[in-house]
């Protein structure tokens, strides 16, 4: 199957703002979603207590930079998304919430222009699964981790697939009864459908691999429930 393309990710997300801007409601098909987005923060603050500037890549309606801000408060946060309604919604949000500075930036995570050596903390949440091949993975893993300054940390929540194919089939059989559960047949067929057409989840020993090959000094995993997983690294 033809994966979507970058223009159709962002259209089905310009359509979606509502859903992303209630984390109790709009994330029931994350398993786990919770969880991983305050273990990711709490951990995230602890590792960089002083921490000023804060990156969240593919922030959709700003639900993890508003968590880390009751964490940490006034950071300076930068919201990079593909999706103009997302940002828009993101700045209203996250201006509310601190006196620091609140940068937008429309743009693919891959092309997007930032400044290196400058972040405390980076925050991906179920975007990264977008990207492709290993080029792709490798060139934004360098990227992120130029942007970290030392000490700094990448922290994702992501969809994430097994290294084995027989353990991979499982997960998403349990990850398709999980859904039924939630909202019945035709919602696993949807969701499990939508997943086929546009995402590209790598295993998170391949994430955590690729993340020590970069050049970052440590790695951390925080959670994992079939096919979701919360994890950083350390520059
Ligand atoms: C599933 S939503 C998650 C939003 C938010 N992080 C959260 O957890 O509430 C994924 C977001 O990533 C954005 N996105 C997808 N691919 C992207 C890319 N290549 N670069 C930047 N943003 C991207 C989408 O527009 C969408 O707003």
């Amino acid at each position: 199957m033809n994966k979507s393309t970058v223009q159709e990710i962002k259209e089905r997300f310009d359509n979606d703002v509502e859903r992303f801007s209630n984390l109790d409601t709009g994330q029931v098909a994350t398993i786990d979603a919770q969880i991983s987005l305050e273990l990711l923060t709490e951990a995230s603050k602890r590792i960089k207590p002083d921490a000023q500037n804060l990156l969240d890549v593919g922030c959709g309606a700003g639900n993890y930079s508003l968590k880390m801000l009751t964490k940490i408060a006034n950071l300076n946060c930068t919201l990079v998304d593909l999706s103009k309604p997302m940002l828009e919604k993101a700045l209203e949000r996250v201006s509310n919430e601190t006196i620091g500075t609140v940068a937008t930036i429309q743009g693919d995570v891959r092309d997007v222009t930032l400044e290196e050596n400058s972040f405390d903390i980076i925050l991906a949440g179920a975007v990264l699964h977008h990207l492709r091949d290993d080029n792709d993975w490798e060139k934004t893993f360098i990227k992120l981790y130029r942007l970290l300054k030392p000490g700094g940390c990448l922290m994702i929540s992501d969809l994430i697939t097994q290294e084995t194919e027989a353990v991979n089939e499982y997960t998403w059989e349990r990850y398709g009864d999980y859904l039924e559960s939630v909202d019945g047949k035709e919602y696993r067929k949807k969701v499990l459908d939508y997943v086929e057409k546009e995402d590209s989840p790598r295993s998170m020993t391949y994430q955590l691999e690729l993340m020590k090959k970069v050049g970052f000094k440590k790695t951390e995993i925080l959670h994992k429930n079939m096919c979701f997983g919360a994890f950083g690294a350390i520059k």
